[in-house]
């Protein structure tokens, strides 16, 4: 990429970017910058290659050099932009690796006017406790991830030469503005340095010989292990921040104080609140984290069969409303077969957040603690609800009555789906909630306690998320509130509001309700999803010699678009033992190999099978003849737009897949192998696997880690049946 890339200061951080660089073929020489006082780093860096030269001369060390980072700590830039500006170079990307910014743009414009187009502002988040270049890492970056901070005077080429370095060495980019950096990382780097630093100083002056240390392990080491880094450069970085940290030192002060109050008090529910609020707050973290950093692959050999008994997860629809219509309950709701998928997780936090004792999920086993219609209380901070449609939209009709307000943010996927269709009518009702100019999340729900007022709301588009949306305002409406479908929707959040005690009136297509008391706490026992099923029923269908039984599948009438489009082409499917359970319809569903044929869909299916077309898609490939969808628009703005996506996936496999504005044209035939995107959609993921089962050559899935939004367990549990498939970390 370069051809000569010059460090500016070579310790852990700018030792790490050189390594990397070069293990890495980003560039094909390294220089490095040092004053006199640095000369033994310098020879240290040569000595162990981490360099090809250095310079005690500023203009030698940059010389020729297209590339030239800062790593040097950031109270001594203002200096290095001094000298350099006589040698600055409009073709040179310039870079700094500062862990603040504010500071490093303040000296950039003091010293230049203005700032530079040529310089990109850049953070990488990673270190070690261990400083110099003896302890620099090629791997240092690997999966980590480094903010860009760009003004609006920094040039687009050199932000895209920047991504692309970064990017070649392992990273992930974000953008921030300079204040959020310096806010965010006061909050998340700066204060638990500072704590760490403190809490040794405080335990070392009282007993460092003594019984403190001798028997400090766990807790102690874990929580102060960053208080072995580079105190220089943490002065500075603290002197550089103060604006933002000083603050920060004042709420966690209060914080103390209220913890030092509970404990002289005895408040023990108070405390406990507090430490429990604590653990689930880390929890989300450790989930949303986890959702930035690992990426999942799928390798799905050809070919293979299904054959058993199995039991799926349970379904998501029903678990995602058990958490909802339990919390508002009164009194305690046990729940059997919840699913522990990551999607119904972000619901039970978010109530959680919202002061609701939640116990489980063990083994698919939930208690909730109800609080009754207006026991939620205010989240602490923004709700993140991962990948979740369902839990945005329900929760924005639930949130639009209470008595406080709530933030609702999402994954990058959840934050480009439309939510105009929940607050155009909800806004309706008196509610008050705020988007982005594009009526996409982060949302903002000012809570209208007491004032929401019942409408009658016709949908424009058949959609059991924003009936279920205004069903859950209407809980808290004055008068009714009705909504009329235009084509039948799924219908749990009805069918549970009854199992609730709480009335629900449905006449033909329309359903209606008002407050009416309270709702009672109940059992509830989830069924398998029958989106989940989906996929082992189009693999059985379409892989030889299957026969496959899957057990308390829930078969919903206004959920079971799947099992007839399947009949319809010609798929072996019987329906064992049907019963009700909880008010839901279950059976076992036995599924052999079958011969299919290519049909025109029946437009009444596509919205009781919205969520199995990517798998029908699938059983289109390997259909003989055409098979034509058409009416299914909404397919376009699930979690990726699944027209789009499949058709993409499917050419890929050799498969003749013409996307349509509303559906596909298929041609059935041979799938061959290849490489194919999920775009972080789980169920496009699900779908091209079972794929392979008829496939000529392998099939490699990208993008694979939201399979566990609704699938926990898939790639063992396919496997277990006969799927040749393994999944790994990209
Ligand atoms: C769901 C409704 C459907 C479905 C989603 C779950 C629900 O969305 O696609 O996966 O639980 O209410 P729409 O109602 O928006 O079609």
């Amino acid at each position: 990429m370069f051809k000569k890339l010059c460090i500016i200061g070579v310790g852990l951080i700018g030792g790490s970017i050189a390594r990397a660089a070069r293990a890495n073929d980003l560039c094909t020489t390294i220089s490095a910058y040092g004053r006199a006082q640095d000369l033994d780093n310098l020879q240290q860096a040569l000595a162990l290659k981490v360099i090809d030269s250095y310079s005690l001369n500023l203009e030698q060390a940059i010389s020729d050099a297209d590339c030239v980072i800062i790593a040097t700590p950031v109270g001594a830039m203002p200096a290095i932009f001094k000298q350099l500006q006589a040698y600055w170079s409009d073709s040179v990307l310039y870079m700094d690796a500062g862990s603040t910014k504010g500071n490093v743009i303040a000296a950039l414009s003091l010293v230049f006017g203005d700032i530079p187009g040529n310089f990109v502002p850049a953070h990488p988040i990673a270190g070690a406790e261990n400083s110099g270049v003896g302890a620099a890492l090629a791997e240092l970056f690997q999966g980590k991830r480094v903010i860009f901070t760009p003004c609006v005077q920094t040039d687009k080429h050199f932000i895209k030469q920047a991504t692309y370095f970064w990017q070649g060495m392992g990273s992930h980019i974000s953008y921030m503005q300079v204040e959020q950096h310096d806010a965010v990382l006061a909050a998340t780097s700066h204060l638990p340095h500072i704590i760490a630093f403190a809490l040794v100083d405080l335990l070392g002056r009282k007993d460092e010989q003594g019984d403190i240390f001798k028997y400090a392990a766990g807790g102690f080491k874990d929580f102060t292990r960053i208080a072995s880094s580079d105190p220089t450069m943490w002065l500075d970085i603290c002197m550089a921040n103060k604006q933002h940290i000083i603050p920060l030192i004042e709420q966690l002060s209060s914080e103390l104080g209220d913890i030092k109050r509970m404990l002289q008090d005895n408040q023990a529910q108070e405390l406990h609140d507090t430490f429990s609020y604590a653990r689930n707050a880390r929890q989300r973290f450790l989930d949303q984290h986890n959702n930035m950093t690992q990426s999942i692959i799928f390798t799905v050999q050809p070919g293979g069969h299904l054959q058993g008994e199995v039991r799926v997860p349970g379904d998501k629809s029903i678990s995602h409303r058990s958490i909802m219509l339990g919390s508002l309950a009164e009194g305690t709701t046990h729940v059997t077969g919840f699913l522990e998928g990551d999607d119904a997780l972000a619901t039970l936090r978010a109530f959680q957040a919202m002061g609701v004792q939640i116990e489980g999920p063990v083994d698919g086993q939930v208690t909730i603690h109800g609080v009754g219609l207006d026991g939620l209380q205010a989240p602490k901070e923004p709700i993140y609800l991962g990948n979740s449609g369902t839990s945005m939209r329900l929760l924005c009709g639930l949130l639009a009555g209470q008595k406080f307000d709530a933030v609702l943010t999402g994954d990058k996927s959840l934050s480009g789906r439309p939510m105009r269709r929940v607050i155009d009518p909800l806004s309706k009702m008196g509610a008050v909630i705020e988007s982005t100019d594009n009526g996409t999340a982060p949302l903002t729900i000012r809570g209208q306690s007491g004032a929401l007022q019942g409408i009658h709301y016709d949908m424009p588009i058949a959609s059991a998320q924003v009936k279920s949306c205004l069903l859950l305002a209407g809980l808290y409406a004055q008068g009714k509130t009705s909504v009329t479908e235009p084509a039948p929707t799924r219908d749990h959040t009805e069918r549970m509001l009854s199992g609730f005690s709480h009335p629900v009136e449905q006449e033909g297509n329309q359903v209606t309700i008002s407050r009416q008391g309270q709702l009672k706490a109940t059992n509830i026992e989830v069924p398998s999803d029958i989106s989940s099923t989906a996929f082992f029923l189009v693999g059985a269908s379409i892989a030889a010699n299957s026969d496959l039984t899957l057990k308390h599948v829930g078969i919903n009438p206004t959920r079971t678009g799947v099992i007839n489009i399947l009949q319809l082409m010609g798929a072996n499917i019987e329906l064992l033992n049907q019963r009700t359970v909880g008010g839901e319809p279950v059976a076992d569903i036995r599924v052999r190999s079958a011969a299919l044929k290519g049909i025109a869909i029946p437009e009444e299916f596509v919205a009781l099978a919205i969520d199995e077309f990517p798998v029908l898609f699938v059983a289109a490939a390997c259909a003989e003849g055409t098979t034509v969808l058409t009416g299914a628009k909404e397919l376009r703005v699930k979690e990726s737009d699944r027209i789009q996506v499949m058709a993409d996936g499917l050419q890929i496999l050799g498969v003749e897949a013409q996307p349509t504005e509303d559906g596909m044209v298929i041609q059935g035939g041979t799938i061959g192998g290849g490489t194919v995107v999920s775009h972080g959609d789980h169920r496009i993921a699900m779908s091209f696997a079972m794929a392979a089962l008829r496939a000529s050559d392998t099939i490699v899935i990208q993008d694979c880690e939201n399979v566990n939004t609704s699938f926990p367990g898939f790639v063992s549990l396919t496997a277990q049946l006969g799927l040749n498939i393994s999944s790994e970390e990209g």
